[in-house]
């Protein structure tokens, strides 16, 4: 039906007859001229219709936006002064010869190029605002990537193999979504949170190097970075340490950000431990692009009477940390009200800080409501350690240290957007020596950090039992710009070491045998050492891209109550469908709303 795409028209095609199909994009009338944008996946391009050719220009009258053409003509220069150099066909038109209407179209519910529109517009009307350039260019680009990673797997010894989508929970944290199954009355599949155990069952099966561009399922909090069902690029080897295959993997990033965007990314990618990351970022996702970093103030704080700094100071639990702000003096009293309000959301009882006006004048340069309530030995080591300057300002924080790092790490972002201090640029880096366990105080137990297949370092073995808490695992994540793009670890290989884990995990041998009985009874026949990662499609297109969140490089996204505004799912069913699959529905009764 057609010759060329219409975006991919320019001076090499002049004097040339060519075919184009598409939707008209806008059409405007003209001194008795009429002109088309022509609009396709490839681009635009303007069609000009003249009067003189009587019956073609009746049919171009007719044309409304996103009716369906099908366009003959020849390709000329635009004339001098109507050539639009911020179009990529800028510099041609094509004259029309022939025009048919394939489709009509009704007017749409928004214009393609109004951005205002609302998002639950967007979603409603998907298939309209994937017609946009910008939305075309996201799914292009994903599209590259997923080319890109898989000729780098396949040059690089993987198989792509497929693993069920109707399977039995695997805990990586979320809830499940479940399937209820006909067959077996009562019963019920989970939709895989990711293909974990699949994929080291088939490193015991020989498989040796298996990668999937997979979906994954995940019953939690949505926000701009996760959508109950996202892409995994997931990946298991066998026979490799973790530099091996962070080697590997980290060659591939590279690979595919050189292809797609020509982006070098540096080589290699430095390495912080978790502990550095939370030291120094508040996070274990450090944005390396924001120049600011928390610093510790417990040891000179342990005396002061202000007992908001010396309380944390002396618990083992807690952190006083500090967080130096070039400039950071010109901020209002209401500024700073503002992000004392921002870390509260994060559990942070307060924001003290204090004006650094001039720093050769000690205690009578510093302004702020806490000076008087510091000894010079604090103040001299606070202004010390943050190296302040004069015009700065320090922030800090005192509580448990999880507060510290929750609302210190947020605000360190909140400062770096706000201030305008965020570099240009990538920068990714691997957060290795990750905790095995962390508390969890509501259920009083250590839950896996990462997932309870993941391997201790061998000289932490002792420490499972003696000390969980100190016992660091084999794990390693992807962060780039502020954003776990993937996660994985060395697995546990043998039975024994397995069965001590879930033991840590509170998971009793028999439960065990239960929901693993299948992975520990594999564990014994040949398992070979293995490990492997998995990184987010979405996540990761989303920062090559530039968008704010992952619903812009995904066709179809779910909203933030996850539902999908397309096709109203989920809906409810036919009583007859739940009989079948042995389902009596619960009636909310009156007054007892989240009871049931
Ligand atoms: P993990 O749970 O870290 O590891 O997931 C791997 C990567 O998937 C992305 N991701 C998400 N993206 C969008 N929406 C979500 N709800 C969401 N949740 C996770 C993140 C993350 O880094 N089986 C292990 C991997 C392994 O050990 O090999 C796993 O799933 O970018
Ligand atoms: P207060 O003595 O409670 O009035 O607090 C004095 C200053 O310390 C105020 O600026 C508070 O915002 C700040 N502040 C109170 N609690 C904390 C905390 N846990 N961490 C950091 N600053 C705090």
């Amino acid at each position: 039906m057609r010759s060329h795409y219409c975006g991919q028209i320019n001076e090499r095609h002049i004097d040339q007859t060519v075919t184009l199909c598409g939707w008209a994009h806008r059409r405007r009338d003209h001194g008795g001229v009429i002109f088309l944008d022509l609009r396709d996946r490839e681009g635009l391009v303007q069609v000009v219709y003249d009067p003189a050719q009587h019956e073609v220009f009746t049919t171009a009258e007719r044309v409304r936006s996103e009716y369906v053409l099908r366009v003959t003509g020849k390709v000329r220069r635009r004339p001098a002064g109507t050539v639009n150099p911020h179009m990529a066909t800028g510099q041609i038109e094509i004259l029309g010869t022939t025009l048919e209407i394939l489709n009509r179209a009704e007017t749409p519910p928004f214009m393609l190029d109004d951005d205002t529109v609302t998002e639950e517009n967007r979603l409603r009307f998907r298939y309209l605002d994937l017609r946009r350039p910008s939305m075309q260019q996201n799914l292009k680009l994903r599209s590259a990537v997923a080319r890109y990673f898989r000729h780098y797997l396949d040059e690089h010894g993987f198989l792509e193999i497929e693993t069920p989508m109707l399977t039995r929970a695997t805990p990586e944290g979320a809830r499940d979504y479940l399937v209820p199954s006909r067959t077996h009355a009562g019963e019920f599949f989970a939709l895989p949170q990711s293909p974990q155990l699949f994929k080291q069952l088939l490193m015991m099966a020989g498989m040796d190097r298996y990668y999937q561009i997979v979906r994954c399922f995940r019953d939690e909090d949505l926000r701009a970075d996760r959508q109950p069902e996202f892409t995994q690029l997931d990946i298991e080897t066998s026979f490799l340490e973790e530099e091996q295959i962070m080697t590997l993997m980290e060659g591939m990033i590279r690979e595919v950000f050189a292809k797609v965007l020509e982006v070098p990314l540096h080589k290699p990618f430095p390495r912080m431990t978790y502990a550095h990351a939370m030291q120094r970022y508040g996070s274990d996702k450090p944005d390396l692009r924001i120049p600011l970093e928390l610093v510790d103030l417990a040891d000179v704080m342990r005396e002061v009477e202000f007992k908001v700094f010396s309380g944390p100071a002396q618990d083992p639990q807690g952190r006083v940390a500090a967080l130096r702000l070039p400039h950071g003096s010109e901020l209002t009293r209401k500024e700073i009200d503002a992000y004392t309000a921002y870390v509260a959301v994060f559990g942070a009882k307060g924001l003290a800080y204090i004006k650094v006006n001039d720093v050769t004048q000690g205690r009578d340069g510093l302004q702020s409501p806490i000076v008087k309530n510091l000894s010079d030995t604090a103040l001299t080591a606070i202004v010390a350690r943050t190296a302040a300057q004069s015009g700065d300002l320090i922030f800090f924080g005192a509580d448990k240290a999880k507060v510290v790092n929750e609302a210190l790490g947020a605000l360190r972002i909140k400062l770096g957007h706000d201030r305008k201090l965020v570099q240009q640029g990538w920068q990714p880096l691997w957060v290795v020596d990750f905790p095995m366990f962390d508390y969890d105080p509501i259920e009083k137990r250590h839950v896996a950090l990462h997932h309870p297949f993941t391997a201790p370092k061998p000289e932490h073995v002792d420490l499972l039992e003696s000390n969980p808490g100190a016992c660091l695992s084999r794990a390693y994540d992807m962060v780039l710009n502020g954003t776990e793009i993937g996660g994985g670890s060395m697995r546990i290989f043998r039975p024994e070491q397995q069965a001590k884990v879930f033991q840590q995990l509170g998971i009793s041998p028999a439960e065990a045998q239960d929901k693993f009985g299948f992975l520990l009874e594999a564990l014994k026949y040949g398992c070979p050492p293995h490990g492997g990662i998995a990184f987010g499609l979405d996540r990761l297109v989303m920062l090559m891209v530039g968008a704010a969140s992952i619903r812009e490089v995904m066709a179809f996204p779910k909203t933030q109550t996850a539902s999908c505004l397309l096709t109203h799912a989920p809906s409810p069913v036919a009583e007859k469908q739940l009989r079948e699959l042995h389902i009596r529905l619960r009636q909310p009764t009156p007054g007892a709303e989240g009871k049931s």
